[in-house]
């Protein structure tokens, strides 16, 4: 008889495999087998089909750790120049970040500095963040543009971000965001930015291969809807799929314009009507909640997450990784606060960071565990997927596989201050 002979067989897991949502779909006891980057089969122990000893190359046993997907990380802006500390110390001190984004502070304070990183610098302080992300079990990420607002550093950004997901294996998946903010030296030509953006800087990036997707920050402090929808046409020509920053601050009633669009997301969302939510909910448009911005802005608006459930819109959490408004590096730390800020379940958050995070990135191929996924999984320092919500802060990674690789541990876990 052919038995098959895979890579990786790990013994004795509890694996949350998240098939089937709403909960976790734990199998205790059970085996998974890696094999050419692909899981190649995953059950009980009981059902495996020969002695584990002939079945694979590497035969590990777990005693009984979990394993979950690897964590994927949908909305970050983890490339950026210098810092925002001296904002954190205003913000403490009682200014608003609308105050300080309307002073030239924000946002367009973070342009300056990465304009002023060379590549270099850029990627060491971008890669540092990255690895920390990948320590606590993050194996996909989006990263935005966003900082450069001139094509040649909104380039680089995107360039460095690519760059990273070479370095460490993982999937990194790009989005244009240069409607972030309106640069400077466009303060008195607001419609010319808004062209540049959309007739020449989009077009450039995209012909480049730089892009997965194009976003824009739809909000009072930002861009107006009939600006949103001049990108979207010209992302929908090109091909590219649409998301969108919407309902932060105030209400433009993004959520319905990027839902117009089969957008593959709205994201924040505190300021989000039922009508915005049954838009998405026709479109297919998951659901981004980002509660490290919600907790950093001290914010008190909650995002409607019983409209969300009710009308059955995937949930997903993510960090938001920026320096202003949410200067995060823990996903699971986000899965908590969703947990505790925003009261969604652990199954729920959990869900939002795998199988649903997977879907606002348009991605198929990962954030279940099932035979013909990508073998990215993490192998957890605990015994029920509840406790990634539960623990706050720590290092509960006992070992990460990206397409079936173990990431070395020394490699991800440098501190991510020392590695420029
Ligand atoms: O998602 N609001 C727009 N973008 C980020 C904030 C960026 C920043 O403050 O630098 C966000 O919260
Ligand atoms: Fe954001």
């Amino acid at each position: 008889m052919n038995l098959p002979r895979w890579d990786r067989l790990l013994l004795n897991a509890t694996l949350a495999t998240f098939a089937d949502a709403p909960s976790c779909s734990v199998i205790e006891h059970g085996a998974i087998a890696m094999h050419h980057g692909r899981i190649a089969w995953i059950g009980r122990m009981g059902d495996l089909p020969a002695a584990p000893a002939t079945l694979a190359t590497s035969v590990l046993s777990i005693d009984g750790a979990l394993v979950t997907p690897g964590l994927i990380d949908c909305h970050t802006h983890l490339v950026f120049g210098g810092d925002r500390v001296h904002e954190f110390d205003l913000r403490a001190n009682g200014a608003s970040y609308e105050e300080l984004a309307r002073a030239g502070g924000g946002i367009v304070a973070t342009v300056k500095a990465t304009r002023e990183a060379g590549e270099d610098a850029l990627y060491a302080q971008s890669l540092a963040r990255a690895r920390t992300l990948l320590a606590d079990g993050v194996t996909t990420l989006e990263i935005k543009s966003g900082y450069g607002l001139e094509l040649e550093t909104e380039r680089r950004m995107l360039q460095v971000a690519r760059r990273i997901g070479r370095k460490l294996g993982i999937t990194v998946r790009t989005s244009f965001l240069g409607l972030h903010a309106l640069p400077p030296e466009y303060r008195e030509r607001r419609a010319d930015y808004v062209s540049l953006v959309c007739d020449e800087m989009l077009p450039a990036l995209a012909a480049e291969g730089l892009l997965d997707a194009v976003d824009a920050f739809c909000e009072d402090i930002g861009f107006s809807r009939e600006e949103t929808r001049r990108l979207f046409e010209q992302a929908q020509r090109l091909g590219l799929p649409v998301k969108l920053h919407a309902g932060q601050l105030s209400d433009l009633d993004g959520a319905a314009l990027v839902a117009e669009y089969r957008g593959l997301s709205a994201d924040h969302l505190e300021h989000l009507g039922e009508s915005g939510i049954q838009a998405m909910a026709a479109a297919g448009t998951v659901a981004v909640l980002l509660p490290g911005a919600f907790y950093a802005l001290r914010e008190t608006r909650l995002p409607p997450i019983e409209l969300l459930r009710k009308h059955r819109v995937p949930m997903a959490v993510a960090t938001d990784c920026n320096p202003g408004s949410s200067p995060m590096l823990s996903l699971r730390l986000a899965a908590g606060m969703a947990c505790t800020l925003f009261r969604l379940t652990p199954a729920e958050a959990l869900h939002g960071i795998t199988t649903h995070a997977a879907r606002a990135l348009g991605l198929t191929d990962r954030g279940t565990l099932a035979v013909g996924q990508i073998a990215d999984l993490v192998v957890w320092n605990a015994r029920q997927p509840a406790e990634l919500c539960y623990w706050i802060g720590g290092g509960l990674v006992r070992e990460v596989y990206v397409c079936g690789e173990s990431v070395s541990r020394r490699s991800v876990s440098r501190c991510w201050r020392n590695a420029s």
